[in-house]
């Protein structure tokens, strides 16, 4: 029997493909081990969104393949790369990395176990120069039959309900990687998530580049007739939630991703009726300044956005919203940053996260006059960061004296409907509490972006850091 060893690097889209991998490895009578060195197989899922994941996908390339030196069977183990950067990279990569044995792209990931096969027969083990399976312009899209292995905890699930990117922003090589936006059916995604639920799943983790536009791409092409509610873009987005909503069971649902430019009344509306989906909303906005929403080409500017924040925090009382910045993008100037740092201090994100911009070969941005040095990028990401820690410690300040439903993930660590797996800050609570289940726990302090939730007399587990300081 084959055994491979996956490591899954970048995002949680990224994840979903390793976990539809891993399924059809599974289904193939193949065995997935945690072990690379136990392994014939060592397959690195790649990210290449920013030169610093570009650097930790090639970092974990040359490991596995400096520790397959290691083995006696050393012949017999293989390394493919996959992923983004296999994607974006299809090209240059075969050259720059002959160590490899085989790239596969996006569009090959079901295709994960014949090409495995086809490498042992090829050869018997061994071969001189990497067999480039990817395909330019990824169309696929994964559906509801689709085999897959969750490699979340059991009781959260990531459902990509969506692929691919229309938006035209500036700074972005994610279009270029993963093509154009392509929906899957409502019908789809329901049919996912009741087996989700019926699993055993307390958290139905919504995914795509921007599931605002889930069902845009097709909105026009859809024949038939249309009840008033229907005709409108991005109903099917506010359909799919009622229908997720009307599932039995008790479960979370959570929006991830969402882009300014596709909000409507009617999916706040829908969000405030629906109980399921989490009081949380993230969307990244990347700055304020006009100007460089212009350049970043957002699609939207700064009195749309604050009309959009205003609407969301009415139309949904005690929603949690998540944002991301970027600071130093080209002609980025104190000013702008003056303003940046102006609409924080008015909006008071929950939740937020801040980029130091990044060069990258391929986008528009990385042409455009004005690129800021890194020492001044630094600078200006310190500023926004030190803001907004201690608007941070104000909302968590706020909590202390009440009641949150959490839901636990690990014994003595939860997270409230506030925060995101993986993201956002944490709740430390007893470690008695059931893991995978949700409690009620009442606030009683909190430590910069986690809140505490314990016991008289228990200490929490170790402080863990929060990834919103990233
Ligand atoms: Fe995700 Fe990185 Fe690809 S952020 S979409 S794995 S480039």
């Amino acid at each position: 029997m084959i055994k491979v060893s996956l490591i899954s690097l970048g995002c949680a889209k990224n994840l979903v493909d390793s976990e539809i991998m891993v399924g059809h490895l599974h289904q193939a009578g193949m065995q997935v081990v945690p072990d690379a060195a136990a392994a014939d197989v060592v397959i690195v899922n790649t990210c290449s969104f920013i030169d610093s994941s570009k650097e930790e996908s090639i970092g974990h390339i040359l490991t596995a393949h400096e520790q397959r030196g290691l083995r006696k069977r050393r012949q017999a183990q293989k390394l493919i790369v996959a992923g983004c950067m296999a994607q974006r990279f299809a090209r240059e990569l075969p050259g720059a990395l002959p160590e490899v044995d085989a790239f596969i792209g996006l569009d090959q990931i079901t295709r994960v176990a014949p090409i495995i096969e086809g490498l042992f027969l090829r050869d018997g083990g061994s071969t001189d120069v990497p067999v480039n399976f990817v395909t330019p312009r990824s169309t696929y899209v994964p559906d509801y039959d689709t085999p897959r292995f969750r490699l979340t905890p059991r009781h959260y699930a990531y459902v990509k309900i969506a692929e691919g990117c229309n938006h035209p922003c500036t700074f972005c090589i994610i279009p270029q990687i993963r093509g154009r936006h392509r929906s899957r059916t409502v019908a789809s995604v329901v049919t996912e998530a009741r087996a989700l639920v019926a699993e055993g799943v307390r958290e139905l983790n919504l995914i795509s580049q921007d599931t605002t536009f889930f069902g845009m791409d097709t909105w026009a092409e859809r024949p038939g007739p249309r009840s008033p509610a229907e005709s409108a873009r991005g109903a099917a987005l506010t359909t799919l939630l009622r229908q997720l909503q009307a599932i039995e069971g008790d479960f979370w649902i959570r929006l991830l991703y969402t882009h300014p430019a596709h909000w409507s009344d009617e999916l706040i509306r829908t969000i405030a009726e629906c109980p399921k989906v989490a009081r949380y909303v993230d969307m990244p906005l990347q700055h304020i300044s006009d100007r460089m929403l212009d350049r970043m080409q957002r699609e939207t500017n700064a009195a749309f956005i604050r009309d959009l924040i205003g609407r969301i925090r009415a139309g949904i009382p005690g929603i949690a919203l998540r944002t991301t910045f970027i600071v130093g993008f080209p002609g980025e100037t104190e000013s702008d940053v003056d303003a940046l740092c102006e609409f924080i201090r008015a909006t008071r994100f929950e939740r937020l996260g801040v980029f130091r911009y990044s060069r990258e070969e391929g986008t528009r941005a990385a042409k455009l006059p004005g690129q800021v040095p890194a020492k001044e990028k630094e600078r200006r990401w310190r500023r926004v960061m030190a803001l907004q820690k201690d608007i941070a410690a104000g909302i968590s300040r706020r909590q202390v004296g009440r009641t949150l439903r959490v839901l636990v993930e690990e014994p003595g660590v939860a997270r409230s409907e506030a925060d995101a797996p993986d993201i956002d800050g944490r709740v430390y609570v007893s470690r008695f509490l059931p893991v995978g289940e949700f409690a009620d726990v009442a606030i009683k302090g909190h430590h910069e972006y986690d809140l505490l939730a314990l016991p008289p007399g228990e200490r929490p587990v170790e402080y863990k850091v929060a990834r919103q300081a990233q």
